[in-house]
């Protein structure tokens, strides 16, 4: 785990921004209507963007190394053939990143087709579901969403659709959106935040450590995820313990 968390750090991530732009110009409001584009948008890219480094992390992990090696040395053993071990090596690297792939256009295909197609029917006219986006001048730059997440003894909010555009983050844009989450939870009297996120997606793990989510316990699991070493994640914010 610890594995990929590293791994994704320098891909997903990308370098942390100065900050230092006035956070007063960026609000955070209700969806609207005509931010749908721009919602829809925002959850592609931040999902398309993961790809790359589960490819990458892919690389990293014996397991695939051990698959490459028996892909280029077995053509190679039975027939003698370095054309053959060539392409048998290039079918390995696209079976490791096809997983990543297919995982998050997946993810992306899902989102837009279900909660993301008509954001206001599902998230704005639903009890203990909702929207906001954070705006700058005119321009819809992040996004975050609550839906209820009822277990048999507590109430709790989970958070969705986490995005942040690639040209304003390392702004605290994020946890402008977590925090207003968080007070929307809290005055609905629940118990915690939770939600779940995969090992590849280090920069939102940071952000949930460093506003003090835990870690939990999932039973999710992908296995094409699971070859290529990513694992899901649970977390959890008290809304009690924290005042
Ligand atoms: C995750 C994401 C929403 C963060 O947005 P952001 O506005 O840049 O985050 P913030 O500026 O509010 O950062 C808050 C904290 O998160 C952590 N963090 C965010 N991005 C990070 C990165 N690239 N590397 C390391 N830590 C990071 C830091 O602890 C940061 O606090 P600090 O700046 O005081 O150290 C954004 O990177 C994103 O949209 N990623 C793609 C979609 C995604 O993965 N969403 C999460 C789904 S669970």
């Amino acid at each position: 785990m610890r594995g990929a968390l590293v791994a994704g750090r320098a891909s997903t991530g990308g370098k942390r921004k100065v900050k230092g732009d006035n956070m007063s110009a960026y609000k955070v409001r209700l969806y609207k209507e005509s931010d749908l584009h721009s919602a829809q948008e925002l959850f592609i890219s931040g999902c398309r963007e993961h790809i790359s480094p589960c490819f990458y992390h892919a690389l990293k992990q014996p397991r695939c190394w051990l698959l490459l090696l028996v892909g280029l040395l077995l053509p190679l053993a039975t027939y003698g053939s370095i054309v053959l071990s060539l392409l048998a090596g290039i079918g390995v690297l696209i079976i490791l990143w096809l997983p990543g792939r297919e995982f998050f256009l997946y993810h992306a295909r899902r989102g837009v087709a279900v909660d993301l197609k008509d954001i206001r029917k599902y998230y704005l006219e639903r009890e203990g579901y909702c929207f906001w986006v954070v705006e700058l001048e005119g321009e819809v730059v992040g996004t975050v969403a609550a839906i209820p997440a009822i277990t048999p003894h507590e109430k709790n909010v989970e958070l969705k659709r986490m995005m942040v555009s690639s040209h304003h983050r390392g702004k605290g844009i994020a946890k402008l959106l977590c925090r207003t989450l968080i007070d929307y939870a809290r005055r609905r009297g629940c118990n915690a935040v939770v939600l779940t996120t995969t090992s590849i997606q280090i920069s939102g793990v940071q952000l949930y450590t460093k506003l003090g989510f835990k870690t939990t316990e999932t039973d999710l699991y992908n296995p094409f995820l699971g070859l290529v070493g990513i694992s899901w994640l649970g977390f959890r914010y008290d809304i009690s313990s924290s005042g």
